[in-house]
């Protein structure tokens, strides 16, 4: 892009002709993103109890992402301030290294089955592992279309756990590739569906039967290493802020307190882009943080370290259990949008780009934190919206958002006194 046709300097017409011209939005996407189209009431009540209106929130597209080679525009939405150029520009370091690898797991999730007053434990497990292959076999034909699809069943894993309310009892584990869905409706099924078997061949009761959040058989993984020389800005060298990301990422890794806000930071992207594409962001975030802690101390999702050439390298692994097929990704008609500005073929690939945000957010808000402090920028953008609740509009936005920033005021009584006293003038 020229300097001239920076997709953030475009008014909101020229990014939709750009969005047709990049990734051939049609029409129905277009109505869906400026607001003429997108979830209507009728669908809204179909999809949730008491609907009494809709609810929206901003949808950025963040750029220069390139992800295995494949640039990749990211539909994100979130209402806080920063996120979307914060990754935009990470993602254009990044590719001055190559860009972004990412990989994912087989979309394996878990189910459990919770089997209580079982007479004989050992009894159970063997009567269960002698019973596996027809289990399964009878599991991989519950959901014919899934099957055929190459997904199914694949393993039926037993654990012995200890509860002092409970003493011993019995968790059965489902493991279930779900291919391209988020997968707890084929989960949750497949375990109803199959514990009154286990329940006969154990001589147990199956009490819960529902898929586990801590999808760690489901894993997406993203690295990227950032040439030395791109890191320097303003008066920072390129050594000063490699090794203050690095310091800010052990300090993460060494203490809860830090890694919940170091982590809260890869949310910001990652959630923004589940959201966008309708995806169950709560799942996301239960997975990422259970997964944080699975060492029994909870620390960093990422590292960060120097290579052998002095350059920043960084990597993210967490579950990542979203879908691009079923639920609210199909109802939601920007969500179908969201899908299309991506270009994704399949979960595993909307996984990979979900991850690479999560990483270039981690990026983005360690060299803010461990240079300048995170306020400069995020003070240039929270004072538009101390802007707007002050009452300005239009132009008087930016006008009266610069000039908070500027007096170093961003405070909405501040602002109130600057409109007043322009509407005085007037
Ligand atoms: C703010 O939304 C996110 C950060 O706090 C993340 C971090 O501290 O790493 C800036």
């Amino acid at each position: 892009m020229t300097e001239k046709n920076k997709y953030y300097q475009m008014s909101l017409p020229e990014r939709w002709h750009n969005l047709r011209g990049n990734v051939g939005l049609q029409d129905e996407d277009i109505a869906a993103l400026s607001g003429e189209g997108g979830l209507t009431l009728e669908t809204a009540n179909q999809m949730i109890e008491n609907v009494s209106g809709l609810y929206s929130l901003p949808l950025g597209v963040a750029q220069h992402f390139v992800i295995n080679g494949v640039e990749r525009l990211v539909p994100m939405v979130i209402e806080e301030p920063s996120v979307v150029a914060a990754a935009s520009y990470m993602a254009k370091l990044v590719k001055l290294g190559g860009g972004f690898t990412a990989e994912t797991t087989p979309p394996e999730m878990i189910g459990q089955i919770q089997l209580l007053d079982v007479p004989d434990i050992r009894v159970a497990k063997r009567a269960i592992a002698a019973h596996k292959d027809t289990l399964l076999a009878e599991a991989a034909e519950i959901d014919p279309i899934l099957t055929k699809l190459g997904g199914g069943p694949r393993d039926l894993i037993v654990r012995e756990l200890y509860s002092d309310t409970l003493g011993d009892f019995l968790v059965v584990h489902l493991i279930y590739d779900v291919r391209d869905a988020m997968g707890a409706n084929a989960v949750n099924t497949a375990l109803e569906t199959l514990s009154p078997r286990i329940e006969a061949i154990t001589g147990g009761r199956a009490h819960l039967r529902i898929l586990s959040n801590l999808a760690d058989r489901r894993l997406a993984k993203a690295t990227c290493c950032i040439p030395l020389a791109a890191l320097s800005f303003r008066d920072f060298t390129a050594q000063e802020v490699r090794d203050g990301i690095i310091a800010a990422w052990a300090f993460a890794e060494a203490d809860p307190y830090r890694a919940a806000t170091h982590n809260k930071g890869i949310m910001n992207g990652i959630d923004a882009v589940v959201l966008a594409t309708g995806n169950d962001w709560r799942a996301v975030e239960a997975g990422a943080h259970a997964y944080a802690a699975r060492s029994g101390r909870y620390t960093s999702l990422s590292r960060w370290w120097q290579a052998e050439n002095g350059d920043l390298c960084g990597e993210l692994a967490l579950p990542m259990a979203v879908g691009t097929v079923g639920g609210a990704t199909r109802v939601h008609p920007t969500a179908r949008t969201s899908l299309r500005i991506m270009q994704v073929e399949s979960a595993q690939e909307l996984a990979q780009i979900v991850v690479s945000v999560g990483l270039a957010q981690n990026l983005a808000a360690l060299r803010a934190l461990a240079t300048e402090g995170i306020q400069r920028g995020h003070m240039a953008l929270h004072a538009r919206q101390v802007a707007i609740s002050a009452g300005a509009a239009g132009a008087q936005i930016e006008r009266l958002a610069a000039q908070l920033v500027q007096e170093r005021a961003v405070r909405i009584d501040r602002a109130r006194e600057i409109l007043s006293q322009w509407q005085a003038q007037a």
